[in-house]
């Protein structure tokens, strides 16, 4: 199963993936084309790390959005990497329908919270605000309803008396990086 990540940030996510590949839990999956949207983002620092190539590709012309001829560069490249599985790990833009029909059923997301609860930015600090006992992690397939596809799997974290938002946020991303390659194991051996 290959397996292309996106991302924009520091990539923890993507790198709980290639860890779990390197460590043979990832099941037939192999990462094989990771790419960013931003050229000093953290997660094209795994492609040397792990051996995996990795690259900045350009989004323009909008911010918040892949279209245009933004969206058409990253079709062309991830058609180029042949992926059973687009994964985007912290990728922070609205995928639309040119890309969702170019990889469609293949794209999966990761969000930081207990869908449908808290979509869209910031899902643990709108947990935390709204003061849930219980928040967690989402892994679902992207539709052109944001955040809104049907979910492969979730893990629920609980919110101690203790905690504050920084504990929440390590607990939330400690989940993720647990839920993501085991999910994509899963997948890999179309189990879920
Ligand atoms: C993760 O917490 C992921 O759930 C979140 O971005 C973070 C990326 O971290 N994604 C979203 O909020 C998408 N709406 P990482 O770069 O360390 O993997």
């Amino acid at each position: 199963m290959r397996i292309v990540i996106l991302g924009s940030g520091r990539g923890s996510n993507a790198k709980a993936i290639l860890q779990a590949q390197r460590e043979g839990r990832l099941g037939r999956g192999e990462v094989v084309h990771v790419f960013a949207d931003k050229p000093d983002a953290g997660i094209l620092l795994l492609g040397a790390e792990f051996g995996v190539p990795a690259a900045y590709l350009d989004p323009a012309p909008f911010k918040t959005k892949l279209e245009g001829e933004g969206e058409a560069r990253y079709i062309k490249a991830i058609q180029d990497c042949a992926p059973d599985v687009v994964v985007l790990a912290g990728f922070m833009r609205v995928i639309k329908p040119g890309f969702l029909d170019a990889f469609a059923g293949k794209i999966i997301n990761l969000h930081p919270s207990l869908l449908p609860s808290f979509p869209g930015l910031d899902g643990i600090g709108q947990a935390w605000r709204r003061g849930v006992k219980i928040t967690g992690c989402t892994v679902h397939y992207v539709t052109a309803e944001v955040d809104g596809g049907p979910i492969i799997d979730q893990t629920a974290v609980r919110i101690e008396a203790g905690d504050t938002l920084e504990t929440l946020t390590e607990k939330v991303h400690a989940a993720e990086h647990a839920l993501l390659p085991a999910v994509l194991a899963r997948l890999s051996e179309a189990t879920v």
